[in-house]
């Protein structure tokens, strides 16, 4: 024996079907809904279609729900922008699929190019605009869905009205 461990594992592991996970058809960690995000960016058959540009006011599109979270697919032409905001009771997962979107926080600015992505808890405050000369796309994991994204006055701009 010339384990550096006493973990001995004795007889064949796959016959121990009560050790074993099936694998789940939801995710229901951080790890499982990044996940989530990427194998969807990954798979732009199941996007890259549906996506719409509009000058007028943010597109948005809800791509797929489950049980206690939504996905959201957004575009972004240049200058739109979300204004500062939270999103109530819902924590979520932000990806970046094409273009490259701008985050603003109390803590500063940060460029999310495509692949880029961030987790955040409720009550997460922040400003995505897109500052690039290029459309962006993005995706949004909310769980539990979005149901509430409260605005608040933006540090960046006094005179800018808040839009509730
Ligand atoms: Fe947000």
């Amino acid at each position: 024996m010339n384990s550096d461990n006493d973990l001995q594992i004795a007889g064949d592991i796959l016959e121990v079907p009560h050790l074993l996970q099936p694998p789940r058809e939801h995710p229901a960690t951080v790890a499982e809904f990044v996940g989530l995000a990427r194998s969807i960016a990954a798979d732009r058959d199941q996007w890259a279609h549906l996506v719409r540009y509009d000058a007028t006011t943010r597109w948005y599109h809800r791509l797929r729900t489950g049980p206690g979270y939504e996905v959201w697919l957004l575009s972004w032409v240049p200058g739109q922008g979300s204004g500062l905001h939270d999103h109530g009771p819902s924590s979520g997962v932000l990806t970046v699929l094409e273009g490259t979107l701008t985050e603003r926080t109390g803590r500063g600015t940060r460029a999310l190019a495509a692949g880029a992505q961030r987790v955040f808890a409720p009550g997460y405050v922040h400003e995505v605009v897109n500052d690039a000369l290029e459309p962006a796309v993005s995706l949004h994991v909310y769980h539990p869905g979005l149901t509430q994204m409260p605005m608040h006055a933006s540090p960046h701009c006094e005179a800018r009205p808040v839009v509730v």
